[in-house]
């Protein structure tokens, strides 16, 4: 059992916990993720490592409530525990010193960029960031991004903290100015979309972080795969960082919404059925 050992409501539908799980925290690095199970009758749900404490032994995942599952990760409490944390799995991110880096998060995905962040400036780079969210409910980790970050730059749509707009706007006046020589961006898919679009314009190299419908986590039931440069990939065992730049983002955006009608049936038998979160 991997016990929850810190639970923080980050906002009204996220949250950060601490799990005890010293095998995977001796081992993992930035970018990559585990597969947890709530109990026996749980779906396997898959969650980057949102930072971790070799000595203490913990990994920090961050959960938005969704769905059915992903609302009862966030209504477990300190002291409880799930009953399987596998990882960590897939690739860790290159970290080099690259020069000047820029680092976008969006929404929930500020988690998963942080530990990058700070791995990209311990590594030597100048980082610049922004993160956004739809509102400054949604927007976490603004004061750790802001403590590993040369410049931090931040967004909400509707104005609520930050500069009013999306990551974009920030980043097409970066761009202008020139001189960034690689970017991460994590978040919604269609975010990543837009980012990596824009980003192509100014020739930017930039990786992002795939998202898609996971099953096994171990490339064998070929749930996740993805096309990247023409080619079948899986983001488990691939991914889950690719150039985005080469990925095809209808396809991937096509494919997160297969099961979307039947879960929506989930949750909504589950919430009649006394399903209580948060
Ligand atoms: C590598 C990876 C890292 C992720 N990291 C995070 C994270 O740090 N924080 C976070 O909040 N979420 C993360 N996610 C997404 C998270 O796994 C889903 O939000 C979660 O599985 C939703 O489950 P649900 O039952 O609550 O939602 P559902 O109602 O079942 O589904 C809602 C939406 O969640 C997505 N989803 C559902 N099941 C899966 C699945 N097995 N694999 C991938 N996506 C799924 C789909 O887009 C779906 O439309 C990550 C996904 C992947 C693949
Ligand atoms: S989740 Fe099964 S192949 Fe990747």
């Amino acid at each position: 059992m991997y016990k929850i050992i810190r639970r923080e409501q980050l906002g009204s539908q996220i949250v950060a916990m601490d799990v005890f799980a010293p095998k995977i925290a001796k081992k993992c690095n930035p970018g990559q993720f585990i597969v947890l199970r709530i109990d026996e009758k749980g779906e396997r749900i898959p969650l980057t490592i949102a930072d971790f404490d070799r000595e203490k032994g913990t990994i920090t995942i961050i959960t938005q409530a969704v769905g059915y599952s992903s609302r009862k990760i966030c209504a477990m409490q300190e002291g409880e525990a799930f009953i399987d944390f596998v990882g960590p799995l897939g690739q860790a991110t290159e970290i080099e010193n690259y020069g000047k880096v820029l680092c976008v998060g969006g929404g929930a995905g500020i988690a998963p960029v942080y530990p990058i962040a700070r791995a990209l400036k311990e590594a030597g780079n100048k980082v610049i960031s922004v993160i956004g969210a739809r509102n400054k409910d949604l927007l976490i980790w603004k004061d750790k991004m802001g403590e590993i970050s040369d410049e931090l730059y931040v967004t909400t749509d509707d104005g609520s903290d930050g500069e009013k707009g999306l990551v974009t706007d920030v980043i097409k006046r970066l761009a202008d100015h020139g001189g960034i020589n690689k970017a991460w961006a994590i978040g919604p898919v269609i975010m990543m979309k837009f980012v990596a679009l824009l980003t192509k314009e100014y020739n930017l190299p930039t990786i992002v972080s795939m998202n898609p419908i996971m099953v096994d986590g171990t490339g064998m039931c070929g749930a996740c795969r993805l096309e990247v440069d023409g080619n079948v990939k899986f983001a488990c065992v691939d991914g889950p960082e690719f150039d985005g730049h080469k990925v095809n983002w209808d396809l991937s955006l096509r494919r997160m919404n297969i099961y979307k009608a039947k879960e929506a049936i989930a949750l909504e038998k589950a919430e009649k059925g006394g399903l209580k979160w948060l």
